[in-house]
Formats: structure tokens, C-alpha cells, sequence
């Protein structure tokens, strides 16, 4: 009897070797498999020359008609993927390989900051690569950073569009407030008062092109030096050093930052951090230091940068509101959309003292004057209507569930490492036993295809005195790939660690 036809990834053997085909997705038989071999085809997974079984074979394999098979090797050397000859079998393309495209690095960016530490340290610039380097697709990917782009609510998106865009007066497509659309900024307010407890007056809300547009913004109007989280993401302190502000590392530990550690350093009055959970430790800001930052904003006219990139995703007690509600007049509030519905949204909030509200718009260049009117109303719509909420809830539960497999496997597989970090947000940290190696893992990981981080790639050059070496681990983010494909991450995941540090 022919087996079941597989609607999910398989893998086949093509030439040898086992073939990974990610048969799920929309569409027909044929249409699933004919994109699962041309992306095979397009990353270099089946290189130029490799000899693709006979139809009979793969058709038995998957549980498919042969000509099923057989059109879809048709179709791809239609297209030039595959060439077919007599006595020779269908085989990819020479011409079909991926030509690895020159890429102009731009010239370092003119930096007026003096910036502190040795730029140049591996972990530093490794650290100011990590965006681009999402760039680099990977069969299985655990780099944190991303959520489940694979569950992004498409038909509420376009049933909020629509709403909005009908409803929306003629002048929602002309130039209008600077700082954002006002449906968007009031719902932003109400739905940021009610979940994340932040004070927000719908008239001090600036909408921008995501937290980093948001830096940019401040940065041209921040006060003295700032200090910024000894871990955290390499481009953010680009932002800052590229806008002249001199930053400073604040040491992390167990409860976050050191925020005693300001009083040491007189020149700085700015601090950014990520109260709600810790990027990339995990860790949330304990209560007594969220208050002694206030305190320390007060005492010096200094201003807090609260980057709340993923506070509406914890799971172990109840969401950690924001510090911003402890002193509105000095705290510069930053959401994002990038975590709880697609980075390419480009779509971010900041909640701003009164008092800066005109410097940062007077700050914008022409560029940076306006972000895209029907997404901000499509927002505004989302959040109205409750979908916002709905979707939250969703993936909360998904990236919950998800952590909890984790921290199960990994017990059970390899229970040298240890799992922290994992109250909130959609990654983990793994911590490797003394001596493990961290690149030497991760490229392993990357051997097998799959994309993990190292945390030291996210570490700021250490202060003068800071002895403490932190032990090898990586940053495992678990949001990334889409359900379907969970599994096989994890697995992966796994048998890297089990491979690279012994099991049990
Ligand atoms: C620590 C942190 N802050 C902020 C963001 C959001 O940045 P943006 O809104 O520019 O996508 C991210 C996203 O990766 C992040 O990891």
C-alpha cells in the first residue's frame, strides 16, 4: 500500500544523503514539493550536479503518484533549477548555484563620540554584526531576535486595513502630526496604561520606524554620557557613539544592572535598559534597583531609557510593568512592534517626558518625518478592536509552551547545560559547562545548519576592575521558527549540544 503523502518536513534520500524537504505550506501536492526542491536548490542544500532520485523512488518515498513527482521535476527544468537527460537522470542545474553576491561593506560610520573601551574586541564587533547578520538563513534557527513571523495574524491584519482605511478622513493621507496618527497614540495610551502600566498621555507619544529610529531620535538630544547594559545589541551603542554620545558599560548581574554603579560615574546622565527582562541575560530588573533608578534620574537630572522590546510576553508571574510609571518626567518609555507582531513592521512607540516631546521632534530630519499612515491606523485598529490582545495571548502561550519543551529536552539530553533566563520573552540562555568552548559550539550548530549565538557576542568591552569573567553560553532563541519546524530546531539543537559537550 503506498504510504500517506507527508505534509510536513521529511527527509528524503536524494544521492546518498538525506535531503531535508519542508513540505508544509499552502497548496497543492505538487506546488508544496516543487517549492520544497527549488528551495533545496536555492540555499545550496542540493548542490550543482547532485543526482535527484528517479521519480518511482521519491514518489514512493513520500507517499506521492510518480506523477506527481515527475511534474514537478518537469516544472523545475522549466525553470532552470534542474536539467533532465537521458541516461544521466534529473540532476540540479550548474548554473543553478547560488552565486554568493560581492558585499560592499559600507565605510564605518563617521563617529563623533568618543567611544570607551576597545571597539575593536571580537565580542564588540560581533556584537554590532548581529543584524546583519539575520540576514544569513539558516535550516534551523534558534538566533534570538525574531518571533514566530510565520504567525503573524494576516486576516486580522487586513480585517483591521480595512476598517481603518475606510473609516479614515482624507486627511489621514496628507502630511500631517509629526508625531504619529492620533488614533494610533490613543490607543497606544489606553492599551499601554492597561497592560504595561505606563503613564502615557496620548499627546506625548512620538510613533517611530522601530525602537532603533527611536534611539536615533533621542540620542541627538540626550543629556551627558550614557550608560548602557553591559550586555545588550552592538548597534544600539552605534546609534549612540554615531550621534556623539559617549556610552559607558553598566555591569549585569543576577537582578540586571548595577544601577548603584551610576553614582560612580558623574559624566553620565542618560541610562538605557531593559527593565521588563534583561537583553540578552533574562534576568528582570529587581524592584529595589527599578526604584533606585528613579531615584538616581532625580538626584542628577538624568534620564532613564526604558526599552521594553518584550515585556508583554512572561509567563512565570505576572507581567513586570513598566519602571517608567515610577517617574513619567524621567523616563523615556520604548515599545516596539518587532516582538509581538514582525520586525518588518517598523513600527515603535515612545512614551516621552513632556518636557522632550518638541526637541525630539524639532530632532527629525525630513527623512525620519513621518512613518507609513495606513499601517499606524491599521494599528490603532488592531489594538481597538482586541486583536492585539487576542494575538498576545496566542503567542504567549506558543513561545510558553515552546520554552517549556526546552528546558525539558535539554534536562533530559544534556543536563550539563543549565537553562536561565526564562520567565519572559522568547529566548533562553544556556549555560555551558566550565571549559566548553562557545564559538566552537555555535559552529558546530551552524555545520548542521542550525544558528545559535554566542552570549559573549553580545558583551560591551568590560570595565577597568570588572574581573568577573562570565562562563561560556548561548543565546537560544526559541520565538524564531515557525511551529512546524519547532521540533526539528530542538532536535538539532540537541544532538549539537549532546555531540559537542557529551550527553548525561
Ligand atoms: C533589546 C532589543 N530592543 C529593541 C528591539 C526592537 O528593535 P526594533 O523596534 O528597531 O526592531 C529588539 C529587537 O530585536 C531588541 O532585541
Amino acid at each position: 500500500m503506498a504510504k500517506k503523502w507527508a505534509n510536513h518536513p521529511v527527509v528524503a534520500g536524494v544521492g546518498g544523503a538525506d535531503l531535508y524537504l519542508d513540505l508544509t505550506g499552502a497548496g497543492g501536492r505538487r506546488e508544496r514539493l516543487t517549492r520544497a526542491l527549488r528551495e533545496a536548490v536555492r540555499t545550496g542544500r542540493l548542490a550543482p550536479g547532485a543526482r535527484l532520485p528517479p521519480s518511482r523512488t521519491l514518489a514512493a518515498d513520500l507517499g506521492l503518484a510518480r506523477n506527481t513527482v515527475a511534474d514537478a521535476y518537469g516544472e523545475l527544468v522549466a525553470e532552470g533549477w534542474l536539467t533532465a537527460r537521458q541516461g544521466s537522470g534529473t540532476r540540479v542545474a550548474q548554473r543553478a548555484e547560488p552565486v554568493p553576491r560581492p558585499h560592499p561593506r559600507p565605510g564605518p560610520p563617521s563617529r563623533t563620540g568618543a567611544h570607551t573601551g576597545a571597539r575593536t574586541r571580537a565580542g564588540d564587533r560581533e556584537g554590532s554584526d548581529f543584524l546583519r547578520s539575520l540576514q544569513r538563513p539558516f535550516l534551523h534557527d534558534l538566533r534570538p531576535g525574531t518571533p514566530d513571523v510565520s504567525a503573524f495574524p494576516r486576516q486580522a491584519w487586513l480585517t483591521s486595513a480595512r476598517r481603518a482605511l475606510t473609516a479614515a478622513p482624507a486627511d489621514a493621507f496628507s502630511h500631517g502630526d509629526v508625531r504619529g496618527r492620533p488614533e494610533l497614540r490613543h490607543a497606544l495610551a489606553g492599551y499601554l496604561a492597561r497592560a504595561r502600566g505606563v503613564r502615557a498621555d496620548p499627546g506625548n507619544i512620538v510613533i517611530c520606524g522601530g525602537f532603533v529610529q527611536g534611539l536615533t531620535l533621542l540620542a541627538r538630544v540626550l543629556p551627558g554620557e550614557a550608560a548602557l547594559e553591559a550586555y545588550g545589541l552592538g548597534p544600539y551603542r552605534e546609534v549612540l557613539a554615531d550621534a556623539g554620545v559617549r556610552t559607558r558599560p553598566l555591569p549585569v548581574d543576577a537582578h540586571g544592572a548595577d544601577i548603584a554603579r551610576l553614582d560612580r560615574l558623574p559624566s553620565v546622565r542618560t541610562a538605557l535598559l531593559t527593565p521588563a527582562h534583561q537583553f540578552p541575560t533574562g534576568v528582570p530588573l529587581r524592584p529595589d534597583r527599578r526604584a533606585a533608578v528613579i531615584d538616581w534620574a532625580r538626584r542628577g537630572d538624568g534620564l532613564v531609557l526604558e526599552d521594553d522590546y518584550d515585556g508583554e510576553f512572561r509567563y512565570d508571574r505576572q507581567p513586570v510593568g513598566a519602571v517608567q510609571s515610577l517617574g513619567p518626567e524621567r523616563v523615556c518609555y520604548l515599545g516596539t512592534a518587532s516582538k509581538s507582531l514582525a520586525p518588518t513592521l517598523r513600527l515603535a512607540w515612545m512614551v516621552l517626558p513632556e518636557d522632550l516631546v518638541d526637541p525630539v521632534i524639532a530632532a527629525k530630519t525630513p527623512a525620519e518625518w513621518i512613518s507609513a499612515v495606513p499601517d499606524q491606523l491599521t494599528l490603532a485598529d488592531f489594538i481597538r478592536s482586541g486583536a492585539y490582545d487576542r494575538h498576545l495571548r496566542a503567542m504567549r502561550q506558543r513561545y510558553r509552551r515552546r520554552r517549556d519543551r526546552l528546558v525539558t529536552a535539554l534536562a533530559e539530553r544534556v543536563p550539563r547545560v543549565r537553562v536561565t533566563g526564562i520567565a519572559a520573552g522568547m529566548h533562553a540562555i544556556l549555560e555551558l559547562p566550565r571549559g566548553a568552548q562557545e564559538t566552537a559550539v555555535r559552529e558546530a550548530a551552524e555545520r548542521r545548519g542550525l544558528g545559535v549565538t554566542a552570549l559573549s557576542s553580545f558583551r560591551y568591552p568590560a570595565l577597568p576592575g570588572d574581573a568577573e569573567e562570565p562562563g561560556p553560553a548561548l543565546v537560544v532563541g526559541y520565538g524564531s521558527p515557525a511551529e512546524h519546524a519547532f521540533t526539528a530546531a530542538l532536535e538539532a539543537l540537541c544532538s549539537v549540544l549532546e555531540a559537542e559537550l557529551g550527553g548525561g
